[in-house]
């Protein structure tokens, strides 16, 4: 099948011979170029096209390649994370069929107050929540509970938070929820911080949705006085990580009513939030064995050997089998009448 992979890149002037020949060197670590290797080992003809600032080539190469499937991991436009959703959208808008959310679940999944809100509705427990916005006079709804944790509104991959996110007092809220608007130019969200186990679930699938091997991230060796929250650093440095003895492994000692609870609890977010495909939640335990979501990922990372790969792997799918799951997903949804 003919297969086109959409990705950002910093590489504009780039084109599918310059990415394949970095794919074939095996060195650099893109999820783009571990989907389109397992693409091309499972038998497709696969162009990469990469996006930066400009649409036109986008649309002129897909016009010319015609493929029957667009592999979309584009997470950015002119390096903004916000247009995510616009490139699903323009792939909607030429008729080309894609894998993964559509523009509405991209948009929504990503502003962590409008997904909260429709979460909420369907009656998943999320963590209460404000809105600050640059420049407004701000009154803390005597509700909310300290500790907060203050993230950009719009972000992902943990962009944002360090242990300074978490407040205790409303100048402290108000300090940082100005170095958001600063950093970031976009609106804070101050969330109640929810204690407990942190728990991330891949879901594949779409009407009929399979539940991955759950993951957790273990806080190791973290000194007492540091929150436990998956901050940047934590995510990202790997140096940090083996320091604190920091690790994602599958979860233990999950009861079945408590793994029934998170199944049911992921299977609702995902449709109510109108994603395809495949997904990644993110989600606390608390003490009560309540189950919280934090954030819904339609377009999580999908690179080898990362935590949703491995725990496809666990599930029987070795990473060219769950690349191939999600074409079938995406192809199932389009041959199936409206
Ligand atoms: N309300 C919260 N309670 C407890 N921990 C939180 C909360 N919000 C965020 N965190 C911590 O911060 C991490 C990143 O937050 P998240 O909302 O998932 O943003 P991102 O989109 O950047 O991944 C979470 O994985 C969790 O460890
Ligand atoms: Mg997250």
């Amino acid at each position: 099948m003919k297969i086109a992979v959409v990705f950002d890149t910093i590489h504009p002037e780039w084109t599918d011979a310059d990415y394949k020949r970095e794919m074939a060197g095996g060195v650099a670590e893109e999820a783009e170029y571990d989907v389109g290797s397992a693409l091309l080992k499972n038998g497709h003809e696969v162009l990469m096209v990469g996006v930066r600032d400009d649409l036109r080539p986008l649309v002129d190469q897909l016009a010319a390649f015609q493929p029957e499937l667009v592999f979309n991991g584009c997470e950015s436009f002119r390096g903004n994370a916000q247009h995510e959703y616009a490139v699903a959208a323009v792939l909607e808008m030429h008729g080309w069929r894609h894998t993964g959310s559509p523009p509405t679940g991209l948009l929504v999944a990503r502003n962590k107050s409008m997904s909260k809100k429709i979460l909420a509705f369907h009656g998943i427990r999320v963590p209460d929540f404000t809105v600050l916005h640059a420049g407004a006079e701000f009154v803390r709804p005597s509700a909310l509970r300290f500790p907060l944790i203050v993230k950009p509104l719009l972000e992902d991959a943990s962009v944002g938070i360090s242990q300074a996110s978490v407040v205790e007092d409303d100048a402290g809220l108000a300090e940082r929820a100005r170095f958001i608007h600063e950093q970031f130019h976009q609106p804070a969200i101050a969330e109640e911080l929810v204690e407990g186990r942190e728990l991330y679930v891949g879901l594949v699938g779409n009407a009929e949705l399979e539940m991955l091997p759950i993951v957790e991230l273990d806080f190791g060796k973290l000194p007492k006085a540091e929150r436990r929250i998956a901050t940047y650093k934590m995510k990202w440095d790997e140096e940090y990580r083996e320091r604190h003895r920091i690790r994602s492994d599958f979860a233990r000692r999950l009861p079945d009513d408590v793994q029934g609870k998170i199944r049911q609890v992921c299977e609702t977010a995902f449709h109510a939030l109108s994603l395809q495909d495949y997904a990644r939640l993110d989600l606390r335990l608390a003490h009560d064995d309540e189950v919280y979501v934090l954030e819904v990922n339609p377009n999580p990372f999908l690179a080898y050997e990362h935590e949703l790969a491995d725990a496809a792997e666990k599930a029987g799918m070795k990473y060219p089998a769950f690349i191939e799951r999600i074409v079938k997903e995406a192809l199932a949804r389009y041959a199936r009448p409206d």
